[in-house]
């Protein structure tokens, strides 16, 4: 059993718990982070998810008094949606929900961030457990207090900060996850490493190696911990800072990565596989503008080609993919901020007017074929 106490400035902070089978005792864990008053219990989930851990979960909140009650959302990424919150919302009005009761989100990221928004606007905020199923959810969605849904127009463009109660991760629940939502979820792994720390790489790259199951809990205990110290500092993403510590960073190989999703219309790429990418890419920048070594170029190409095998990208158009990066959410004011690396386990955020555009077009195409006959 590993925790991590997370404490957002100026509020109550809580645990993440991550441990091997403990979803069986998740009533125990909700009896302690959730208040007294705390009757009810909507679960929400999808019907893949509840499937296979619902029952679990039901059983050990049952057992420990609370009734429970049941909301599933549709599968996949189009479901973090309005429409899913107004439902969810109709059924938390219907059946009378109390501002002392709570939601507990099972599932990965899409579960996770819709429910986590129902929560936060539901009676202006109710509390809320997050049970991830997922690493990426694991090691990233589910800290941090990020919630929200999709629009039509765009990935992320509605929600609120709400923090949850506590985290509860099962690493038992990998066990099912289908291998590229392992790989997706290694990739942003390696990415909090680059920008994090050399320690938190070398324990990253060092499981990518041995790939022993039980290193599980420890692998997501440090990167959990890492997500919180970022996120502790920099709560809501302060839009003018620049620094290496700012929550800006956690965008290092986004900047590429969308415009993958984007160009491939979302339907190649896991988001992690695409951010996979978007890394080399981001340090091949990193290396040609003269702040990256090359050794730690390689080492990042290494770690992300560990993760498992990635959809090809080699076909794609790099001008295209230079026409959509402007596109990216994170841009300030028009101009694309990119995450680079000075070293391993340093960022440095560039403004893209700094950049030479050659510079940026060879990295592209170089990064696009990362297991392809290197220039040197
Ligand atoms: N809030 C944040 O800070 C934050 C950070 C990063 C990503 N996100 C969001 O997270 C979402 C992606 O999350 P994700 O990668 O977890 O994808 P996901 O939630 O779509 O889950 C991936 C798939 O795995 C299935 N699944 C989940 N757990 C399983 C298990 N244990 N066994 C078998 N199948 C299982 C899901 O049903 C789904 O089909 C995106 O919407 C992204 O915007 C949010």
């Amino acid at each position: 059993l590993e925790k991590v106490e997370v404490k957002p400035t100026g509020q109550s902070g809580y645990t993440i718990e991550i441990d091997r089978g403990n979803l069986k005792t998740i009533g125990e864990t909700a009896k302690n982070s959730l208040s007294a008053r705390a009757k009810r219990l909507l679960l929400i989930s999808n019907q893949k998810v509840y499937g296979i851990y619902g029952k679990v979960v039901e059983k050990s909140l049952k057992s420990s008094g609370y009734k429970v009650l049941v909301w599933l959302m549709g599968e996949g990424e189009k479901y973090k949606s309005i429409k899913s919150v107004e439902r969810a919302l109709n059924f938390m009005c219907e059946e009378g929900l109390e501002r002392t009761d709570a939601v507990v989100a099972l599932g990965g990221g899409v579960v996770g961030d819709m429910a986590g928004f129902a929560a936060a606007i539901y009676l202006r905020g109710i509390p809320f457990i997050q049970v991830p199923t997922t690493l990426l959810a694991q090691i990233d969605s589910s800290v941090g207090g990020k919630t929200g849904v999709n629009t039509p127009t765009g990935k992320n463009l509605v929600g609120a900060f709400h923090q949850p109660q506590s985290v509860v991760i099962d690493i038992k629940t990998l066990e099912t996850l289908p291998r590229r939502e392992i790989t997706a979820g290694l990739c942003e792994a390696v990415k909090h490493g680059a920008i994090g720390s050399r320690e938190l790489f070398d324990l990253t790259f060092n499981f990518l190696k041995r790939r022993e199951e039980a290193d599980f809990i420890r692998l997501i205990a440090s990167h959990c911990a890492f997500k919180a110290s970022i996120v502790a500092g920099d709560e809501r993403e302060t839009i003018d800072r620049v620094d290496h510590r700012s929550r800006r960073i956690l965008n290092f190989g986004h900047t590429v990565g969308h415009a993958l999703e984007a160009i491939t219309q979302y339907r190649r790429f896991r988001h992690g596989e695409a951010v996979g990418y978007g890394q080399i890419a981001a340090a091949e920048i990193s290396n040609r503008m003269g702040l990256l070594s090359h050794s730690d170029l390689e080492l990042v190409i290494t770690a992300v080609n560990m993760t498992g095998k990635l959809p090809r990208a080699d076909d794609l158009n790099v001008r295209e993919i230079i026409s959509l990066l402007k596109y990216d959410k994170k841009s300030v004011g028009g101009h694309i901020k990119w995450i680079l690396l000075e070293e391993i386990g340093r960022a440095r955020i560039v403004d893209g007017r700094e950049i030479d555009p050659k510079i940026i077009r060879d990295s592209i195409r170089t990064s696009l074929n990362p297991g392809g006959v290197r220039a040197k």
